[in-house]
């Protein structure tokens, strides 16, 4: 069974796309009792963020030296040339318990020039389906690749909506994010006009992050106002356009724990397992890779 190809996506910026992918990466390939998946993550940030978080600066340096990076990929096509995706992925960890393992495509900062490239151009087709064919040569070898994607509209993420299955839109509820989801849609719908609607990945769902709970913390109520617009978006979208976005459960905490693992360049599972947000992103995983059967009624038998 091949790889389900999840793009966690949204032209806002900081609305927890890399926080989600390495943590819900991490359980899905870590957790004692719901891991053992094999998970790759494709870092396709020129921030590089989840390169830098899961295999540290040094490494960091090392692979962006020797381009054994996603920039790899695109150079070689470029050339008309296939990439060596064995040299490029690095492998992060894995568990001897639940015998899944956590695999990353690194980022680079050098993917910023792709769109300077005339051949990567926006109507030059072949340019925006460099990733698929890429990942067509490893998806028997995972049970999951999730792209981590910049907050832009580039030839990055053209890539990503045309090699994912399934579009996760990270949220953080405040009134700005808000715009962002209806942009994505927007864009969506532009794109899949261009291309064709089954040529790219559809938009399923919304993951909520940093939520606020304290009972004291002034922006609560804009915070759980938030919530219940996107409630209301989500509403609208289905009456115009007829499919509606699942909201995945439970929403995430705002928690200094999540800055803490950052730091540590360690994901919340290894942090600490008990932690509240730990649990609440072991829940999240938990409720994904289920809505994800449901939709997929054949990975039933691949789980
Ligand atoms: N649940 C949380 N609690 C507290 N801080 C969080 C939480 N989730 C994310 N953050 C913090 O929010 C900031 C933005 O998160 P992150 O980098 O994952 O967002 P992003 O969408 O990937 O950003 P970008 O658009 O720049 O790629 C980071 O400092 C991160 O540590
Ligand atoms: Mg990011």
């Amino acid at each position: 069974m091949p790889a389900q190809i999840l793009a966690f996506l949204n032209f806002k910026g900081g609305v927890a796309k890399t926080t989600d992918t390495v943590n819900i990466g991490a359980v899905m390939a870590l957790h004692p009792q719901i891991g053992g998946k094999r998970v790759l993550i494709v870092d396709l940030d020129p921030q590089c963020n989840s390169t830098l978080w899961l295999v540290g600066r040094e490494v960091y340096r090392w692979v962006q030296e020797r381009d054994q990076t996603v920039h790899e990929i695109f150079r070689r096509s470029l050339k008309k040339l296939k990439p060596d995706m064995a040299s490029i992925i690095h492998p992060v960890d894995k568990s001897e318990l639940s015998g899944g393992r956590l695999d990353l495509l690194p980022g680079s900062f050098s993917c910023l020039k792709l769109e300077e490239d005339p051949k990567m151009l926006d109507d030059n087709a072949l340019g925006h389906l460099v990733l698929t064919k890429a990942l067509e040569t490893i998806k028997n070898q995972y049970d999951y690749i999730l792209l981590d994607c910049p907050p832009s509209w580039s030839i990055l993420t053209r890539n990503a909506l045309r090699a994912a299955h399934h579009v996760l839109i990270p949220y953080t509820p405040d009134y700005l994010a808000l715009e962002g989801i209806l942009w994505m849609r927007q864009l969506h719908e532009e794109f899949s006009q261009r291309v064709g609607i089954g040529n790219i990945a559809r938009l399923t769902g919304v993951i909520v992050n940093r939520v606020r709970n304290a009972a004291n913390h002034q922006y609560v109520n804009a915070h759980q106002q938030a919530i219940t617009e996107l409630g209301q978006v989500i509403e609208q979208l289905h009456q115009k356009h007829g499919y509606r976005l699942h909201v995945f459960q439970p929403h995430i905490a705002e928690t200094s724990a999540v800055a803490e693992a950052v730091n540590y360049q360690e994901h919340l599972l290894n942090k600490d397992m008990n932690h509240p947000v730990t649990r609440q992103f072991t829940a999240l995983t938990q409720d994904i890779m289920m809505h994800l059967r449901i939709l997929n009624p054949r990975m039933i038998e691949a789980a």
